[in-house]
């Protein structure tokens, strides 16, 4: 079970309790700040992949692992139609009490709508955790596609992660998928259950596409190896 950290340090910045950030790290990093005013983004400040989502996005759409909101909120300003879904209690208070009008708590697999749009934006295949579960997940988001639907989402390349000085690769043999990451999250020195949390390079994200009867294109490179794609 997870103790919800995310969401109560969602819950603390919405509600004028700001002091910390969310300190992550992963098997392969040290400790990282997540600085909570960016769980909060407004459209100026999102990198240009989520920018292009969200210019993208049309019809009936799901904003999967919504977080605060922050891009339902500018789909519902446009005009759009959106529901917002999270597994984190305190995402989905805070996603409400920011404006977005339907928003659910409810993992991924649970949902059962159909949509015309469906976006996973931050690393969106960190949902998937590791690469076992990749055909499962996308299999049950062509199960929530309308006819011409289209899944928009972003990941990284992390090889470069595991490059030394020299531009050398280090590897364990034993280690499985490169981007299968150990997470690991603490906030106000409590720390969470440790999570899997999975990074895509384009190809592999294509090849399992292709597996369970999707196409995959990459609609634009990041600046640091992420990439966004469309899947239908
Ligand atoms: C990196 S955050 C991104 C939040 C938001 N999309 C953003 O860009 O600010 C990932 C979110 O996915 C949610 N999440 C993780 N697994 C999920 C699942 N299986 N179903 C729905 N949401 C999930 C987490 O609770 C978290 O809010």
């Amino acid at each position: 079970m997870t103790k919800d950290l995310f969401g109560k340090a969602l819950l603390d910045y919405q509600n004028g309790n700001y002091s910390e950030d969310i300190i992550t790290s992963t098997h392969i990093s040290d400790a990282d700040p997540l600085p909570l005013p960016y769980l909060f983004r407004d459209y100026s400040e999102m990198p240009t992949l989520e920018q292009k989502a969200l210019q993208l996005s049309k019809g009936n759409i799901l904003d999967v692992g919504c977080g605060s909101g922050s891009h339902s909120l500018w789909l519902q300003e446009k005009g759009l139609h959106v529901k917002a879904i999270d597994s984190s209690e305190g995402a989905i208070k805070v996603a409400k009490k920011r404006g977005v009008l339907n928003a659910e708590l409810k993992p991924l697999l649970e949902e059962t709508q159909t949509f015309d749009t469906i976006l996973l934006l931050m690393n969106g295949t960190g949902i998937f955790q590791e690469l076992t579960q990749v055909s499962r997940y996308l299999k049950h988001l062509k199960s929530l596609l309308n006819p011409n639907g289209q899944i928009l989402i972003d990941s990284s390349d992390i090889s470069y992660m595991y490059k030394d000085e020299d531009g050398g690769l280090w590897l364990d043999l034993n280690q499985g998928y490169l981007g299968e990451l150990d997470y690991f999250l603490s906030y106000k020195g409590e720390k969470e259950t440790p999570m899997k949390w999975l990074y895509l390079d384009f190809e592999t994200l294509k090849t399992a596409c292709i597996t369970v009867g999707l196409k995959c294109e990459k609609v634009k490179d990041g600046e640091h190896f992420d990439y966004l794609a469309r899947i239908f």
